[in-house]
């Protein structure tokens, strides 16, 4: 008769499962570094560098947007837009320490601020098209198409948004904090080496998640560049002077 495997060696198998691919962790430093220089810049009066900055996070944004269709397992959108009783559930288990599953990719709740930071920097960097500070010594690449009042109302909300930017960032932070403090969950290093280390039985969704393609990842940033060029210029473009 066969003996039984015993429990335990499934109980100390660990496995490396491939969690942020380099898509998203190329657009998570990078954009951190340009939103960090982008408010750097302006708070320094250097608005030149500073557009240079929101055009730079307007490319990532629109690479992301197309990256979260055809990205890695845990980069699309599909796999980590939740409904809200999802995330009412979530909400509910979050302070619990022993039947906390944090789950390989976004968890309900970090997809919400997660998805809410990018609709707000998107914001920032698309009104930021149609700015003008306040002598008209700058205007924007799309101020003439916004004309001079719309164009005043969208830099005072360029100027009003960055709160909330400062706000969705700091409990960006805080959460993962929060997970290195009371749940011992190190959300970083999977954002750093791209793997998220496990240990139990390989699931089924462990078994399936892969990451994205890195020469696709690369046509798209050349793609989303390429939308950035057509939109700074597209006044020209059209006939505009
Ligand atoms: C300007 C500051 C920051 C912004 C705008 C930002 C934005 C974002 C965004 C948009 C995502 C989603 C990534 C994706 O799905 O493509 C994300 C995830 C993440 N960020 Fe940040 N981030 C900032 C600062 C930081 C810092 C300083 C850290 C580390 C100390 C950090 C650690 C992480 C981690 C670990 C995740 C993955 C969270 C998870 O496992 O669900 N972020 N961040
Ligand atoms: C997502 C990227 C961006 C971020 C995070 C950002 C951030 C900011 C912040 C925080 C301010 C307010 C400064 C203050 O209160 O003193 C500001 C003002 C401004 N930004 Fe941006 N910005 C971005 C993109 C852009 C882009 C793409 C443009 C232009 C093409 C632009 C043009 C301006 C102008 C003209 C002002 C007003 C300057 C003034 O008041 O005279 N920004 N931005």
């Amino acid at each position: 008769m066969r003996e039984r495997e015993p429990e335990f060696r499934f109980a100390a198998e660990e496995h490396h499962v491939p969690v942020w691919d380099l898509g998203v962790r190329f657009f998570h430093w990078a954009l951190v570094i340009l939103v960090t220089a982008a408010v750097v810049t302006i708070k320094m009066d250097k608005l030149n560098l500073h557009v240079w900055c929101g055009y730079g996070v307007l490319g990532l944004l629109i690479f992301r947007i197309l990256w979260g269709f055809i990205g890695g397992t845990h980069a699309r959108f599909a796999s980590f837009i939740a409904g809200p009783g999802k995330v009412f559930a979530y909400m509910k288990g979050m302070f619990s320490r022993e039947g906390h599953e944090s789950g390989l990719g976004h968890n309900p709740m970090g997809a919400l601020s997660v998805l809410a930071m990018m609709l707000v920097l998107l914001f920032q960097a698309v009104s930021g098209l149609f700015t003008n500070d306040e002598d008209f010594a700058f205007e924007g690449p799309l101020y003439k198409w916004a004309g001079n009042s719309l164009s005043t109302t969208l830099t005072s909300l360029h100027r009003l948004n960055q709160w909330a930017i400062y706000i969705l960032v700091a409990l960006h932070i805080l959460a993962i904090l929060f997970y290195a403090v009371y749940h011992r969950d190190n959300l970083v290093k999977p954002m750093l080496n791209g793997y998220r280390k496990v240990t139990g039985r390989a699931s089924e969704e462990m078994q399936a998640s892969r990451h994205g393609n890195t020469a696709l990842a690369v046509v798209l940033l050349a793609i989303a560049a390429a939308v950035v060029y057509f939109l700074v210029n597209a006044v020209k473009l059209t006939g505009g002077n």
